[in-house]
């Protein structure tokens, strides 16, 4: 081995052993509790967190626009041991229905110490065939409820010294084919609350944010899309759940799920032709 690829190689071991030993505890017993709204969260991935913080004896508030569904979770997150579980259905495309999460979850649990953005509208998986007011509306759903919701709950997190969860992707990241709308609304994300935890951080904010970046996840509407069409791995959604919960606890800026998301995102601008060699080729398109 030449003297660089010794450098290099001893290197990238310290970064990995220093990641390692500096990632926060995490502490089961800190959320018991604790008071929760998790949105998107009568299906998929946050389902599953629901489950995870009703197991760690949190207080949640779940949301999403089926009432009936949300009321059997919420019946299912008490019986694995919520100190709370209450649900109010919402359409986050509506002006003021954000909003109305966010008041109800004040009122309810008389506080907030997690606020959970997970929910996302339905989007087809095809070539861009020009549906702009499918972007606007999307734009909505995933984006502009965000922005919206953050910003109704930021002064009772600065009490409470809490934290914002931010579930997106790498499509937030990278462009891929067949999703121009939903890739748009996770750029838009991960560009405003990146500005955000900056300025959190210069103003010396009590408040964390987390942007979680996941890869595939086997979430039924996600494989009901990709079955067939392509052969990338599908991580569990429970297990995603638990790292996003974790990542919020441990207030850690960015959760990377699974790792080698992480390390895709940085070598994706090495050599851009191989790149998109390789995302143009991981699905089965014929022109
Ligand atoms: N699954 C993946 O492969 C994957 C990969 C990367 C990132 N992610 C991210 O992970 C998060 C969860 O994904 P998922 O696969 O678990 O999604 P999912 O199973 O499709 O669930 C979406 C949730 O959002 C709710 N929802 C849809 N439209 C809504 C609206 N207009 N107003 C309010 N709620 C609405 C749905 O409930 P209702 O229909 O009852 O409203 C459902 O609870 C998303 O932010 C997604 O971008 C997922
Ligand atoms: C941060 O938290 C402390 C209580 O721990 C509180 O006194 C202070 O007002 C909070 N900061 C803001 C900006 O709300």
């Amino acid at each position: 081995m030449g003297t660089f690829a010794k450098i290099f190689a001893a290197s990238v071991c310290v970064a990995f052993l220093a990641v390692k030993w500096t990632r926060p505890s995490f502490d089961a017993e800190s959320l018991r509790g604790a008071r929760v709204v998790v949105t998107g969260a009568s299906t998929g991935i946050g389902e599953q967190m629901a489950y995870h913080y009703a197991r760690f004896g949190a207080q949640v508030v779940i949301t999403a626009r089926r009432e009936k569904v949300l009321q059997e979770v919420a019946q299912k997150c008490l019986s694995l041991g919520a100190q709370k579980a209450l649900y109010i259905a919402a359409d986050m495309a509506s002006e003021s229905d954000p909003d109305k999460v966010v008041d109800f979850a004040l009122e309810k649990l008389g506080g907030l110490d997690y606020l959970i953005l997970n929910h996302i509208g339905p989007s087809p998986f095809t070539l861009w065939t020009g549906d702009v007011e499918h972007i606007k509306w999307l734009m909505k759903v995933n984006f502009f409820s965000y922005v919206q919701m953050a910003w109704k709950a930021m002064a009772s997190l600065e009490q409470s010294k809490g934290s914002l969860v931010v579930v997106s992707s790498l499509l937030g990241k990278m462009p891929s084919p067949f999703v121009a709308p939903y890739t748009s609304t996770k750029f838009a994300l991960n560009g405003f609350f990146g500005t955000l935890q900056h300025e959190l951080a210069m103003k010396k904010s009590n408040v964390s944010i987390s942007i979680c970046t996941l890869g595939l996840i086997d979430t039924e509407s996600a494989m009901e899309k990709v079955r067939g069409v392509t052969d990338i791995p599908a991580y569990p959604a429970t297990d995603a759940a638990l790292n996003i919960i974790i990542t919020g606890a441990t207030r850690e800026p960015e959760l990377f799920y699974p790792w080698f998301t992480h390390t895709l995102n940085l070598i994706k601008d090495w050599f851009p032709p191989i790149t998109n060699y390789i995302i143009q080729n991981s699905y089965n398109y014929i022109p």
